[in-house]
């Protein structure tokens, strides 16, 4: 009996080590975005706009990926409300730690969309290197 315990252990560990080498969006947002973003996604009134069901968030991934690549300035409008903050680029995250990110946001405080895929988050960046398309 334990003989097979100590089997299983040892046949599902890579599928184990696998599963935790996938990066863990939640973690991503708190270490990157909570300071700015807020934990429940509020961001700060006049000055760091929400997450939550903003056209941003739930809209075309490809824009969304972007923002996280190249980082944001100038006058936007987030749920009626104007924002004309700086967001730093998180272009030093990895593909798969974008992925992650975004998808946890995209699925958090409410929202509910579609995930983003480390494969999206490749194809945009390397789009985004190309200096005419
Ligand atoms: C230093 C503060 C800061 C950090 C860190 C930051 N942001 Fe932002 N973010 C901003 C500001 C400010 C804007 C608005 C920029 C503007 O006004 O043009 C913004 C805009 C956005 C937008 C588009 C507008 C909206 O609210 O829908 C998204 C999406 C977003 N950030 C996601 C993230 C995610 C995800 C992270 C973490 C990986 C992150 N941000 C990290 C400050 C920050």
């Amino acid at each position: 009996m334990k003989i097979k315990l100590f089997l299983a252990v040892i046949i599902f560990s890579p599928l184990l080590s696998k599963a935790q080498q996938k990066p863990n969006g939640k973690a991503i947002y708190t270490q990157r975005c909570m300071t700015c973003h807020q934990v429940d996604g509020t961001g700060a009134q006049n000055m760091i706009p929400p997450l939550i069901k903003t056209e941003y968030v739930l809209g075309d991934k490809t824009t969304l990926i972007k923002i996280l690549l190249n980082g944001l300035s100038g006058e936007i409008k987030v749920n009626g409300d104007v924002y004309a903050g700086e967001m730093p680029s998180q272009a030093f995250l990895k593909d798969s730690e974008i992925a992650a990110v975004l998808s946890y946001v995209r699925n958090s405080f409410g929202n509910k969309a579609g995930l983003v895929t480390n494969a999206e988050v490749r194809k945009s960046r390397a789009a985004n290197k190309k200096v005419i398309d």
